[in-house]
């Protein structure tokens, strides 16, 4: 066992006199990222999509009282749920956008709660592609005209169309405008969503991707939309601005992008000047983000990803950071000595939001997975979205969020909630039509 002194240095949301006993050192102690900021320790708050953006689908007090929980939380790192590039292609109705015509005041805002107590504030930007409900949109763009296929859940998404080359280039561009107004907003850094089957993650999987020009085709080709989003990032945003990707160590579907292929992704990113690639799995399709796969095929119980998250890390010239399945501290230790040097925790925070200090206080509490037991896969997965939304809109509200919440009723609340954003947000974007 070691002694650990926190110093204001190490940890500003401990007074210097704590003194802890841990029997490693390392997920407490700072890291330094390739574009010299620091994390004041290896824990980081994941995304997850709020659906609580106010009025023109910016941050307001919501939010804010929702971050100002992880802010003083013990965090390294606070990742925001993925604000989108572009108003007409959302994951979400209740999403926040960020384009160039966004006012900047409530993002400097959310940036500032974001970083008050000592964490990173990162942005994670994302574009749909064909992820899209119909209620919100009915049509998606795409690589190819390939529609989702959820079973008897398919008619509820937006018909698939090929993107053109020139949106292909008006992507690239937004990417790149969301960058740049993040940092004017005094956000630590971005993180590019190339994983769960969004828009970059669909470029990158030959299920979905199956043009023949130059963006799809061999893996180089299906890489080249992140490449050229992360280059140009790097490149306007300048190199003290923290770039980061997440990407699916696999999309464990049959045709989809393999483990060997995401590897190669992650060394063609090396060159890029990338600062942390986070390792997650999965799609709608195959929820492997919340540890659900097809049944020939097995995920650790904990820590989902862990694994490949150190395979990774080998070829990896930038740290790995691996989310899913993490809500307690022995199983975060363990990432860190397996090899990855961040661990991300997404709805383990939804309930404990100040985990981290409970497991400075108490190396034994254990956090809550919120999770169901069902036999089908997207109902199981809606079902824990919703309980961990209805957290997420528990603290937001200043209420403290249940240990157990109900899933039926957090079923009917998340619906209740989705339809009302639903209508908002068509009525905007019916009115700037
Ligand atoms: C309500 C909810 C919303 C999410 N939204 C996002 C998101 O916006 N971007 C993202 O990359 N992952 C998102 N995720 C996935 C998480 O970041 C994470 O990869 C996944 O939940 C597994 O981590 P966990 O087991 O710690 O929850 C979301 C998860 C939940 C539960």
């Amino acid at each position: 066992m070691h002694l650990l002194l926190f110093t204001d240095k190490v940890n500003e949301h401990f007074s210097p006199t704590s003194i802890i006993m841990y029997s490693d050192q390392t997920l407490f102690t700072p890291l330094t990222l390739p574009c010299r900021k620091v994390l004041p320790n290896r824990i980081v708050k994941a995304a997850m999509e709020e659906n609580m953006s106010g009025a023109d689908l910016l941050p307001d007090h919501n939010l804010f009282s929702l971050y100002r929980y992880w802010a003083h939380g013990g965090l390294g790192a606070i990742i925001t749920g993925n604000v989108m590039v572009d108003k007409t292609a959302m994951t979400g109705p209740g999403g926040v956008v960020l384009d160039e015509t966004s006012p900047i005041e409530p993002f400097k805002n959310w940036a500032k709660i974001i970083r008050s107590g000592g964490a990173l504030a990162i942005m994670q930007i994302n574009h749909p592609g064909r992820q899209v409900f119909k209620a919100v949109n009915e049509h998606a763009i795409a690589p190819s005209a390939v529609n989702l296929k959820l079973g008897r859940y398919t008619k509820q998404f937006a018909q698939a169309h090929a993107a053109t080359c020139e949106q292909i280039y008006t992507i690239i561009r937004q990417f790149v405008t969301t960058a740049l107004r993040a940092r004017e907003a005094g956000f630590d850094g971005v993180e590019i969503h190339a994983a769960h089957g969004y828009l970059l993650s669909q470029f990158l999987s030959p299920l979905v991707n199956q043009r023949t020009d130059q963006w799809g085709g061999s893996l180089a080709n299906r890489a080249r939309l992140l490449i050229n989003i992360v280059s140009e990032v790097r490149a306007k945003c300048g190199n003290d601005f923290s770039v980061w990707v997440k990407l699916n160590a696999a999309d464990f579907q049959r045709g989809g992008m393999s483990q060997d292929e995401a590897r190669e992704v992650v060394a063609h990113l090396n060159k890029l000047g990338v600062d942390v690639v986070e390792i997650s799995g999965g799609s709608y399709e195959m929820p492997a983000m919340q540890g659900r796969v097809e049944d020939s095929q097995t995920l650790q119980s904990e820590a989902y990803f862990a694994q490949f998250a150190a395979e990774i890390a080998k070829v990896a010239g930038m740290p790995v950071m691996t989310t899913g399945g993490i809500s307690r501290l022995p199983v975060a230790r363990q990432v860190t000595e397996s090899g990855c040097d961040l661990v991300g925790m997404a709805s383990a925070l939804a309930t404990t939001p100040d985990l981290v200090k409970k497991w400075q206080e108490n190396p034994e509490y254990r956090g809550v997975m919120l999770t169901s037991s069902l036999s089908d896969k997207t109902l199981a997965s809606l079902i824990t979205m919703s309980m961990v939304r209805r957290q997420l809109r528990r603290l937001g509200n200043d209420l403290s969020p249940l240990r157990q919440p109900s899933q039926l009723w957090s079923l009917i609340l998340d619906a209740v909630h989705r339809a009302k954003m639903t209508r908002r947000y068509r009525a905007l974007i019916n009115r700037n039509s």
